[in-house]
């Protein structure tokens, strides 16, 4: 099979992951709640990975750095305990389900919601940020990148518009994390939401949320907390205050050895090859008959985007080319709505959806190379299909 839905997820992981997590699963106890081996080395690996994250993200205090299932439990968490009845919030639509529907539930509770536009190419309507703040705004929740275009948001831009207004300042680095340089300091970021398995290359079920100093978040669910057993609520302290129950310890181990690598191997590099196999596919599918590209790829520089290429064949339904990409060509690739339904409207494409490629750092030229022939090749037999 030829991956290209790292988007998704990551499939193609680094070897030290996988052995990270079966040594974990065989040698690891519960964290902090023993004082024998296999407990304190558990709580080592935990408290590692959060010094690597924090680091990774520009953050100081690895205990701010909390772990949950995924991104969009770290998303809910932030969004419930910030964006409360009578607060406005301002959001984009570049975003995923994971931000709207969260957001959307503060609405439903009181709170209201302001969504920045896009142009036709998934632009973000920079120009109407100004006018969209309000007495009432608390704060700004944004993807670093459209998880369907691949276009990147300017998190900085906003992190500089934010601390100019008094706003909080909440970024989706589910499609960026991993790939881009993220700096909660420099990019003024008060909450950054992460998963693990997308391009931190860990294993799913890890994700979590960065907290900078002086937020303070209600956790979703309190229980068990290792410390403070006689309190009746949950303890106040990071990360245990936001953290309830036993912690994904394999898959933080997993995690723990994905981002050694990424830190080995380097962030901007992962990117430069990221970026040069897009570009690789980009180039040689734009001119094909039939073809509809969708984002930014003519006017924003490679570097300057997600690696992800988005396009739709004829009318061909997406879900039929990805089947037939599955069966036909051994290519794995996503299509529909992709949990982004504003997106798609913004772009036209909610009936056909759109075949999403995305590419990682262990694809190789080839596998671009066959991509682009069974492109070509559906693209072929669409136009010359009668009507
Ligand atoms: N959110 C993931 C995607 O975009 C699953 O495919």
């Amino acid at each position: 099979m030829i991956y290209l839905d790292s988007a998704a997820t990551s499939l193609h992981r680094p070897r030290e992951v996988i052995r990270a997590v079966c040594e974990a699963m065989e040698q690891l106890g519960n964290p902090g709640r023993g004082a024998y081996e296999a407990s304190l080395q558990a709580a080592r690996t935990v408290f590692r990975a959060r010094t690597e994250l924090s680091r990774l993200f520009g953050m100081k205090d690895p205990s701010r750095v909390v772990f949950t299932a995924n991104v969009t439990e770290a998303l809910n968490l932030a969004i419930s305990s910030l964006f409360g009845a009578g607060s406005h919030v301002i959001t984009t639509c570049l975003e995923h389900n994971s931000v709207l529907r969260p957001l959307y539930r503060q609405e439903a509770r009181g709170a209201s919601l302001t969504i920045l536009p896009c142009d036709e190419k998934g632009r973000l309507r920079y120009d109407l940020l100004e006018q969209a703040v309000g007495p009432q705004t608390k704060g700004i929740v944004c993807t670093h990148a459209s998880n369907l275009t691949g276009n990147l948001v300017d998190i900085r831009r906003i992190g500089q518009f934010c601390r100019e207004h008094g706003l909080l300042f909440v970024v989706d680095a589910a499609q960026t994390a991993g790939i881009f340089p993220i700096d909660m300091e420099k990019d003024k970021i008060d909450v950054l939401c992460f998963t693990g398995h997308k391009g931190l290359l860990g294993p799913q079920g890890t994700g979590g949320l960065c907290v900078r100093e002086g937020i303070d978040l209600e956790s979703l669910c309190v229980g068990g907390s290792g410390v403070q057993s006689y309190r009746k609520d949950q303890p106040p302290q990071m990360p245990e205050h936001l953290e309830a129950g036993t912690v994904n310890v394999h898959g933080i181990a997993g995690l723990l050895a994905a981002v050694k690598w990424l830190e080995h191997t380097g962030v901007p590099e992962i990117h430069r090859r990221e970026a040069e196999l897009m570009q690789r596919f980009y180039q040689r599918i734009r001119q094909i008959e039939g073809v509809t590209v969708y984002g930014d790829l003519e006017d924003t520089p490679p570097e300057n985007r997600a690696p992800v290429t988005a396009l739709n064949i004829g009318t061909l339904s997406s879900d039929e080319v990805c089947d037939e990409l599955a069966q036909e060509y051994g290519i794995a690739v996503r299509g529909g709505a992709h949990c982004a339904p504003l997106m798609h409207q913004a772009l036209g494409t909610e009936e056909q959806g759109a075949v999403r490629f995305s590419f990682s750092y262990f694809n190789t030229e080839e596998e671009i190379d066959c991509a682009v022939r069974a492109v070509r090749e559906i693209a072929a037999a669409e136009t010359e299909t009668p009507v």
